[in-house]
């Protein structure tokens, strides 16, 4: 069972597991995701994780023995705004969820972490590893390391398995490009409409702006499914270890598009680390080898062209 199943990185586990010709269920209350990102071999429960009921009621029904959990409130600048709202659905959402599936004879739970956002800056030329000590910045990051310590204990009193996934900046089809997180499908749409696009500093108007990770969302997704497995160490970095900065991002993203962008430099963002990078080391001992920025931009550039926008 998938929480957030319809959303962006949901809908490609979801895909990924049909393939892998398993059974497949997705818990979602639509508030971000869309229902069409739900192949029709997937069952679809619209449920609020918030709804303790409900999510009892769907696990009880569909019994599955792996959750994937990606559903959550998952803007940075939302949990600034209105950290209780973060909370509710990352915290107590997600307990329902645990608490569901102690309840239902659930294996193991995957968690969809931030690497992101957990390590808070990371220096010039460092990699965060998953064992930096966790510095969270925003609400967001918060919920996430106290939902991961969460599983800890889950595991400890109730014997609920556990496998921590922990994404850089993820990237490709099907990324919501209305929100304000999502640089990668927000620069596409306005690419492919010839507007320009904005780079927010790092430090000064008109530098190359923040640094970030930027990993594909099939990774991602295979990640998971071997997480789900038991395949992966407690917690896992999912990234790519390559420092990108936004202004790069941009430019290679419009090679892709094959247009020239228009690019207009703003102050840096209230709340934007300004440098995240995470450590791929045990991905790829685990699962293998992670997608190139090239390849991964150039099917995004496709969708973006076809069926995106
Ligand atoms: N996109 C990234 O770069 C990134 C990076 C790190 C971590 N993550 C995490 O990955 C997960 C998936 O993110 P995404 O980018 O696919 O976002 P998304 O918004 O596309 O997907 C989230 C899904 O969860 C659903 N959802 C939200 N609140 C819900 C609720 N209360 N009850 C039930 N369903 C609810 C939404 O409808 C949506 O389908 C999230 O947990 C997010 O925090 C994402």
């Amino acid at each position: 069972m998938v929480t957030g199943g319809a959303g962006f990185i949901g809908s490609h586990v979801v895909e990924t597991a049909l393939q892998a010709g398993w059974d497949v269920a997705v818990l979602d209350d639509l508030s971000s995701g869309s229902e069409s990102n739900v192949p029709p071999a997937a069952r679809l429960y619209k449920v609020d994780v918030r709804d303790a009921a409900g999510v009892l009621k769907a696990m009880t029904e569909f019994r599955p023995t792996v959750i994937s959990h990606q559903a959550a409130q998952a803007s940075v600048s939302v949990s600034v705004r209105d950290p209780m709202l973060d909370a509710s659905v990352n915290i107590i959402g997600g307990l329902n969820v645990l608490n569901a599936a102690r309840d239902c004879g659930v294996e193991r739970v995957v968690f969809a972490s931030t690497g992101g956002a957990i390590y808070g800056e990371v220096p010039d030329g460092e990699q965060a590893t998953e064992t930096s000590v966790p510095r969270p910045y925003s609400p967001y990051a918060t919920s996430k390391l106290a939902f991961e310590t969460y599983l800890q204990t889950y595991q400890q009193q109730y014997g609920l398995a556990y496998s921590i996934l922990r994404y850089a900046n993820v990237y490709g089809p099907r990324q919501n490009p209305h929100g304000e997180a999502g640089v990668v499908a927000i620069f596409a749409t306005r690419l492919v409409q010839g507007q320009e696009i904005t780079i927010n500093a790092r430090q000064e108007t008109g530098d190359d702006g923040c640094i970030r990770d930027y990993v594909f969302v099939t990774d991602v997704a295979r990640a998971n499914l071997m997480a789900a497995q038991g395949k992966t160490p407690a917690v896992l970095n999912i990234g790519t270890g390559v420092p990108v900065t936004t202004r790069v991002l941009a430019e290679q993203l419009a090679e892709a598009l094959r247009v020239t962008p228009q690019l207009r430099f703003a102050p840096p963002r209230a709340g934007d680390l300004e440098r995240s990078v995470i450590d791929p080391t045990s991905y790829e001992a685990a699962i293998g080898r992670l997608t190139t920025l090239e390849s991964g931009l150039a099917q995004t550039a496709e969708w973006a062209t076809t069926a995106g926008s």
